[in-house]
């Protein structure tokens, strides 16, 4: 039988989660609005039928920072990773969505991948006894040419990069 915790632990193999960008500049400046309404897992979409919902795991608004998006969406997956779990976490969306900001983020608003790194490290080097090795790769798809960057998860020449 399932104790409560280990079935609120079950999730999704698959998880699916939108995040809404602010208005940008350029956009402020034409008066653009956001369109769409939300809340906290929904998309509400108003069409000239009436308005559309679309159910997600979790919508983040404009005002959510990446920490908050890496909380929910990535976190989750760093720690299951660490017990021996493979995850995969990865942004899709038109150009100028916001996929850069929230994988690499600002010094100011670290990204995903350094939030990830943080946490891994963290949870490391709260186990001395364990021996781990930790191997990096990185790599970004633009108009279907695959870059690899590892210099610019901000670890210098010791990132050790794959091709596999
Ligand atoms: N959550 C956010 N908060 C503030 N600015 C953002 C956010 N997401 C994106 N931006 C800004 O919007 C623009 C496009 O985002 P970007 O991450 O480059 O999109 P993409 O990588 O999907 O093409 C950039 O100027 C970026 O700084
Ligand atoms: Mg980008």
């Amino acid at each position: 039988m399932l104790h409560h915790d280990d079935a609120t632990e079950e999730e999704e193999a698959v998880r699916v989660c939108v995040r809404i960008r602010p208005l940008v500049m350029r956009e402020l400046q034409e008066n653009q609005q956001i369109e769409w309404g939300y809340n906290d897992t929904c998309l509400l979409e108003s069409t000239a039928n009436g308005q559309k919902v679309y159910a997600y795991d979790a919508v983040f608004g404009p005002d959510a920072n990446n920490e908050r998006v890496y909380n929910v969406v990535a976190k989750p997956v760093v720690l299951k990773a660490v017990e021996g779990y493979n995850g995969t976490v990865f942004t899709y969306g038109q150009t100028g969505s916001g996929k850069t900001h929230s994988i690499l983020g600002t010094d100011e608003d670290p990204g995903i991948i350094r939030l990830c790194v943080r946490d891994m490290f963290e949870y490391m080097a709260a186990r001395p006894d364990v021996e781990y090795k930790v191997k990096v790769s990185y790599m970004e798809v633009y108009n279907e040419v695959t870059t690899r960057k590892p210099q610019e998860l901000g670890c210098g020449d010791r990132a050790e990069t794959s091709t596999d």
